[in-house]
């Protein structure tokens, strides 16, 4: 173990978000895998005996005779990394926190929790005052990661937001298989077809892009007023999200305007310069038929929103199509830079 890396751990190590942790962390400057944990399944197996890789390259030469570990908070790690199913999440997340551990999720269960910090450096990082709750209750803390559709359309809209006063949003969601896991959509569902419902995505669209774009008072979070109505669909793509939107604004905004603000987006501040912080987070494309997901969901190694198809809207006021990679900026590489902030912010120490 290098020491002037910080050692973390990944939980749901052998899921397909897991995989993509292994992958980016195995070459972080500030970060070094400690541990590997997953079910019982695969406990005490060799990591590469326990997981069926399914994500492109090779798994990582130096973790494939790590011992896989329970879910148990004696990991020698100060900052875990979790990629567990929902209903797990929900009870080991509290129990790692309580254990003292930085806990930097990218499941469900706890993105609504008042003072837990849904997250994207770029948009909320103020959020992170949220904190100062969760040290009353435990000495560790929880961070969340956003849904992965959400945050390829929250990114965009919080310079809209700042500049033109978002209000209301009707967007369409075309979400890759990846976004369901492995094994996920059954192939003789999702191939040459597109299925219009994913349980319980379109409710927390709603609910997260408030808490995203709203603003912390007296320590609380008081959500963005904005209304939005959503199609959520699983389309046969592998990777990459594209979201079709319309936003309503209480400002006047002209195409030229919204590309403009897109185009000089650069995140708050304190995110800048963060190892994974892409220079722009924010890709504005003006051809006529992208963003595409095979094209852009790579874009700035997976870290960029590709923005594009801006023009008027004779229902709200703007129209757009918007490309996120969803394991990589919607999953591993999002809950990578929370961590990175963290650790700028001194709420993770380097020693
Ligand atoms: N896929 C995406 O694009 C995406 C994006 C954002 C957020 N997320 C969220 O990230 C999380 C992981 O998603 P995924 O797609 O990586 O799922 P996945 O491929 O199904 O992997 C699940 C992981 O959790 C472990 N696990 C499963 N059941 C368990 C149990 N009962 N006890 C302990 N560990 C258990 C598995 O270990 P074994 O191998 O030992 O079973 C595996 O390591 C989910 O909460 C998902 O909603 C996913």
């Amino acid at each position: 173990m290098a020491d002037d890396k910080i050692p973390v751990g990944i939980l749901g190590a052998t899921g397909a978000v897991g995989q993509r942790f292994v992958q980016l962390l195995a070459r972080h400057p500030w970060f070094e895998i400690a541990a590997l944990a997953a079910s019982e399944r695969s406990a005490g197996q060799r990591y590469a005996d326990a997981c069926k890789w399914v994500i492109p390259g090779d798994p990582p030469p130096a973790v494939g005779d790590t011992v896989v570990q329970p879910l148990t908070p004696n990991l020698p790690a100060k900052l875990v990394f979790s990629a567990l199913p929902s209903d797990v999440a929900r009870e080991v997340e509290p129990q790692f926190a309580r254990a003292g551990y930085a806990v930097c999720t990218n499941a469900a269960p706890h993105r609504a929790v008042d003072d837990v910090p849904l997250l994207i450096p770029e948009v909320n990082a103020d959020h992170l005052s949220l904190i100062a709750a969760q040290r009353a209750v435990w000495p560790g803390l929880i961070v969340a990661s956003p849904n992965c559709t959400i945050t390829g359309v929250a990114l965009p809209l919080k310079p809209l937001d700042v500049a033109f006063d978002v209000r209301k949003v009707f967007l369409t969601s075309m979400q890759a298989i990846s976004g369901a896991g492995y094994p996920g959509v059954a192939s003789l569902d999702i191939l040459d077809n597109v299925i219009p419902y994913i349980p319980g995505e379109e409710e927390k669209f709603a609910q997260e892009l408030g808490k995203l774009l709203g603003r912390v008072v007296d320590g609380r979070g008081v959500p963005a007023d904005i209304v939005l109505s959503a199609h959520a669909n699983r389309v046969p793509v592998f990777d990459g999200h594209t979201v079709s939107l319309s936003v309503g604004f209480a400002r006047p905004a002209s195409v030229a305007d919204v590309s403009a603000v897109l185009r000089d987006f650069r995140g708050d501040e304190i995110a800048r310069g963060l190892p994974s912080a892409p220079e722009h987070p924010l890709i504005t494309r003006s051809e006529p038929d992208r963003p595409q997901p095979r094209r852009d969901r790579d874009a700035a190694g997976g870290m960029a929103i590709s923005v594009g198809r801006i023009r008027p809207c004779p229902l709200l006021d703007i129209r757009m199509t918007t490309v996120s990679h969803n394991t990589l900026r919607g999953a591993a590489s999002g809950a990578i830079l929370n961590a990175e902030l963290l650790v700028a912010t001194g709420h993770v120490m380097r020693k």
